[in-house]
């Protein structure tokens, strides 16, 4: 099965395909992951991407697009992808149709991570991430149970994005609303967006995406 998790920056899509990727055994395919990687490794993209990504701007289409292109390429055909965080403008899912249809799969799902945009300016920037293992945490919502150590793998270095303050926090939004909220209504007309609502305890979130998943 392969589906794309929409929302606008901090609605929960990375939380949530971090748990399709537990239950499910499916993979993760998210570009904003890839481009952080590229930036730590200093290669050419993550030196292109750097500053824009730092802006809170959408880097070019036609990197991410190839980003996405060799991850499927690399994966075993019957792994399922969760798209993270891509497509994210009309030329994008323009290009996941064209890569799709190359890697012979289909798009099952698109599940619209409906949220309150003010709420999520405070859910990133209290967030954090195990520096081990990339679990995802909170400073109100979701603490370590033991202070100071991860829960999944016992690290215990933690990180921030540069990019989760609220001023770029702004900018990723107003991004999401004009160029990637304009991609729905084409999913729409295919009948495949299920609208779930963001909002919900995490737990909440997972029940209502894994009934749609449930229905095939
Ligand atoms: P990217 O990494 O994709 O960031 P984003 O879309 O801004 O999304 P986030 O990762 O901030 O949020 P999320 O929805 O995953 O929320 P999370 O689960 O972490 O992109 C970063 C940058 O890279 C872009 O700005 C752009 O420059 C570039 N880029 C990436 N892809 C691109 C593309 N395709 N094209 C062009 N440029 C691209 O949750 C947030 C917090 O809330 C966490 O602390 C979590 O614990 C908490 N939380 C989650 N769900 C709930 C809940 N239900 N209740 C309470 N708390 C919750
Ligand atoms: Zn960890």
């Amino acid at each position: 099965m392969n589906i794309i998790l929409l929302g606008p920056p901090g609605a929960g899509k990375g939380t949530q395909a971090n748990r399709l990727v537990e239950h499910h055994g499916m993979r993760q395919l998210s570009t904003g992951d890839m481009l952080r990687a590229a930036v730590k490794a200093q290669t050419p993209i993550g030196v292109q991407a750097k500053a824009i990504m730092e802006r809170g701007e959408l880097v070019s289409d036609a990197i991410v697009s190839a980003l996405i292109d060799a991850e499927l390429l690399a994966m075993g055909d019957a792994v399922g992808a969760i798209f993270d965080g891509y497509p994210r403008t009309a030329a994008q899912a323009d290009s996941l149709d064209e890569i799709l249809s190359r890697h012979d799969r289909h798009l099952h799902h698109v599940i619209e991570l409906s949220v309150n945009e003010d709420a999520l300016v405070d859910r990133i920037t209290g967030r954090f991430t195990c520096a081990t293992c990339g679990e995802g945490y909170h400073d109100r919502y979701k603490q370590p149970k033991v202070a100071g150590t991860c829960d999944k793998c016992g690290g215990a270095e933690f990180k921030r994005r540069p990019d989760d303050n609220e001023h770029t926090v702004r900018t990723r939004m107003a991004e999401y609303r004009a160029k990637t909220a304009p991609i729905l209504p084409g999913y729409e007309a295919r009948g495949i967006v299920h609208r779930v609502d963001g909002m919900a305890p995490i737990d909440d979130v997972t029940s209502a995406i894994e009934k749609v998943l449930a229905s095939g």
